[in-house]
């Protein structure tokens, strides 16, 4: 049996650094700027309990094989697949979603930096104005005071109007995500973490108290919490599960990565199940930080993605202290998305260190620029761009714009298949003597876990993919 090759040479300095780093990765854009909007688009309750049915079923199992996969393997995505499967005796064809899992991280992190940089912008913008009220002595001002409300929300089509504003806030986002990758595993990865997801934990659980307070809270509750099971159909599966897989970062190189690492003597499965309780835990605190606010001035939950970026500055306007409270949202989304797209940048930057022997400020450098150019496309497409359509053939994606069809193509189709992949290559083709060892599970836990793998976590991602992409198959 040949043993790993291409294996890393880095490691991270503690349990906890990975603990940290890979919550890091979980938790972002997808936690406070996603799950809200889906939830609030596919009617609260329902989406709400079938989301934590495919965390616990299908991602927290496939969470211990990602990082099984990275630790055993000790590689980048795609030479971690390839090791375990040589280590197996099977064929070396499994690499193709160890590919699949890095070009999805490429592909994500460009429209996340977008994304990130409309964050950028309104921290900017919430930034200005708090300090002004600030240093004007009424720091409890609610925030953009004497704006209208239309012209509050007409701040988003004007930024995407901006192109030079979208590329200079794009170019920031890649730019640090860059210096922090650039630095490494423990100088820049591990460190990031360590500050920025403290920070992260602290601002969250303050302004929720806040919208606790000054919110509707009961409201909140109870459209996050009462489930319609009329709403709950096939597309809004899928959507649950697309993003259970997204929000856990699965299916795009990150928890591989990661795992590959992990020292030999670190315990999975409790780590992986502080992953999805951390993920799911913020997911969940992210709407009831978020509706309490929006119901508390008779916005709807529904508004789609513009939610974060329209209706709560709108809200944060008329409530006390909006002005600083709307600035240190800004920055808690921005911390979050920091940590996760680190975690997607790392993916195909140890895959050119590892596979391809470059240098890690090498690997970084041509990964970024590549990244940032096809993000540029992304951006393109809020604007100038906004008519062209990369899949017109494709119903689901016909009128897509480029950047919806990236978010759409990697979230419903690519995740799903490399999570599919992933299931049956750990539940069914890897070795089940080097599986045991590495998760360190034992009798009735690691029958469980396999079954949940091998069966439930294929089939369920199967059904969900198909009927989702198709949805005329059920009618
Ligand atoms: N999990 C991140 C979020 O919820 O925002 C996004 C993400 C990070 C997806 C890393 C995939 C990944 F590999």
């Amino acid at each position: 049996m040949a043993g790993p090759t291409h294996v890393t040479t880095e490691g991270w300095s503690s349990r906890w650094a990975f603990i940290l780093a890979a919550i890091g990765a979980a938790v972002g854009l997808g936690n406070v700027w996603r799950f809200p909007t889906l939830a609030g688009e596919n009617g609260g309750g329902a989406f709400v309990l079938f989301y934590i049915g495919c965390v616990v079923l299908i991602g927290l199992p496939l969470i211990l094989s990602e990082i099984i996969i990275g630790r055993a393997g000790r590689s980048d995505a795609v030479g971690s697949v390839r090791n375990v499967a040589e280590q197996s005796g099977v064929s070396r064809g499994w690499t193709t979603f160890g590919w699949m899992e890095i070009i999805s991280a490429f592909l994500i992190l460009s429209f996340y930096s977008v994304v990130a940089g409309w964050v950028i912008y309104y921290a900017g913008v919430m930034g200005g104005d708090f300090f002004g009220n600030l240093f004007s002595g009424a720091p409890f001002a609610g925030a953009l005071q004497g704006e209208e409300a239309e012209a509050i929300q007409g701040r988003m089509t004007s930024l995407f109007g901006n192109i030079p504003l979208l590329l200079a806030m794009h170019t920031v986002f890649m730019g640090v995500t860059y210096a922090i990758v650039a630095r490494g595993v423990h100088d820049g990865i591990e460190k990031a973490a360590l500050y920025l997801m403290p920070a992260f934990f602290v601002l969250l659980i303050a302004i929720t108290i806040y919208g606790a307070f000054v919110g509707n809270f009961g409201q909140a509750v109870a459209f996050m919490f009462t489930p319609d099971f009329s709403k709950l159909d096939a597309p809004a599966m899928n959507a649950a599960l697309g993003q259970a897989l997204f929000s856990m970062s699965l299916g795009s190189a990150a928890l591989i990565t990661y795992g590959a690492y992990v020292s030999k003597d670190t315990k999975l499965p409790p780590t992986a199940a502080m992953i999805a309780v951390a993920d799911t835990g913020v997911a969940i605190i992210a709407g009831l930080m978020i509706f309490p606010i929006v119901f508390a001035v008779g916005l709807d939950p529904a508004a789609g993605p513009t939610l974060v970026f329209q209706s709560l500055p709108v809200a944060f306007q008329q409530m006390p202290g909006g002005s600083l409270i709307g600035f240190l949202f800004f920055v808690l989304i921005f911390f979050a998305a920091l940590t996760s797209s680190i975690s997607l940048l790392e993916g195909p930057v140890s895959w050119g260190i590892n596979e391809l022997g470059w240098s890690r400020f090498k690997s970084a450098t041509i990964f970024s620029l590549a990244i940032f150019i096809v993000g540029i496309a992304c951006l393109l497409s809020l604007n100038v761009w906004s008519d062209v359509r990369l899949l017109p053939f494709w119903s689901i994606f016909a009128e897509s714009s480029i950047f919806d069809v990236i978010d759409g193509f990697t979230g419903k189709v690519m995740l799903p298949v490399a999570a599919f992949l992933t299931a049956i290559f750990i539940g069914w083709r890897a070795d089940k003597k080097l599986v045991a060892a590495e998760t360190g599970l034992e009798g009735g836990l690691f029958a469980l876990w396999r079954f949940l793998v091998a069966w439930l976590a294929p089939i369920g991602v199967a059904v969900i993919l198909v009927f989702g992409l198709f949805p005329g198959l059920l009618a």
